[in-house]
């Protein structure tokens, strides 16, 4: 076990899974996976290893915010040997074009700071997605319904946000969507020759107010997790 994640050596698959929230990695992997199996449960950040498709593959909740999901990822990459990352989660529209179910594929995640900041310094990096990921993901979500944009997105530190003016920046240099995890994921990703991505559900807009019903959750939810499983595995 590494210091966050509970699991043996072995127990995590290559291809890593990660939903900010612990219930929705056992909901996807109860959905989508055959023999899931529980492999975490320290401090009830779930994780569990299945198949798909004959492929074996983990879900791993990260929880929420770059902090956290820094822990989890240093330790799948540095202790497990994950290889390819892919965070599944929601995110707040930015544009109008942009509506709420749309998905998102995120190929760059701008940010005011990172876990990284400190090891950076004067540097702006700027994190990418996996450039292969990137286009199978895009065939994935193309051959359904589904409204996809693809583009930079805005990872931040803050939900409830005392900066508008931040956000209006971001808006007008065309970002997609806010959350808060994937910049320290694609830097993690950089630093470790590993490839990431981050497949976003649009559930509510900073412009229009509009939010997705929780009845309509699961199934919106369900298209970003089948795409990041077809994209990892073309
Ligand atoms: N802000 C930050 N993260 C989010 C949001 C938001 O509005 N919606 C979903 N994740």
């Amino acid at each position: 076990m590494s210091t966050h994640i509970g699991a043996e050596p072995g127990q995590i698959a290559p291809t890593v899974l990660l939903p900010g929230d612990p219930y929705r990695a056992r909901w996807a992997a109860e959905t989508f996976l055959e023999g899931a199996e529980l492999v975490n449960d320290v401090r009830g950040m779930l994780g569990f290893t299945g198949t798909w498709k004959g492929h074996r593959v983990t879900i791993q909740g990260s929880g929420m915010g770059m902090p956290s999901l820094s822990i989890y990822v240093n330790e799948l990459i540095r202790d497990y040997g994950a290889e390819t990352l892919i965070r599944i989660g929601s995110c707040g529209g930015m544009q109008e074009k942009v509506k709420v179910r749309d998905v998102i594929l995120a190929m760059t995640a701008s940010s005011i700071s990172t876990p990284s900041r400190g090891i950076m310094k004067e540097i702006n990096f700027a994190p990418a997605a996996d450039w292969g990921l990137l286009q199978a993901a895009a065939r994935a979500a193309e051959s359904r319904e589904v409204g996809l944009h693809i583009g930079g997105i805005y990872s931040s530190d803050t939900f409830y946000d005392e900066r508008p003016d931040l956000n209006e920046q971001m808006v007008r240099h065309g970002i997609l969507a806010v959350e808060m995890e994937a910049a320290e994921l694609y830097t993690l990703a950089a630093r470790h020759a590993k490839r990431a991505l981050a497949v976003l559900t649009v559930s509510d807009h900073l412009q229009t107010g509009e939010a997705l019903p929780a009845s309509e959750r699961e199934r919106s939810f369900g298209d970003m997790v089948e795409i990041a499983l077809e994209a990892a595995f073309e």
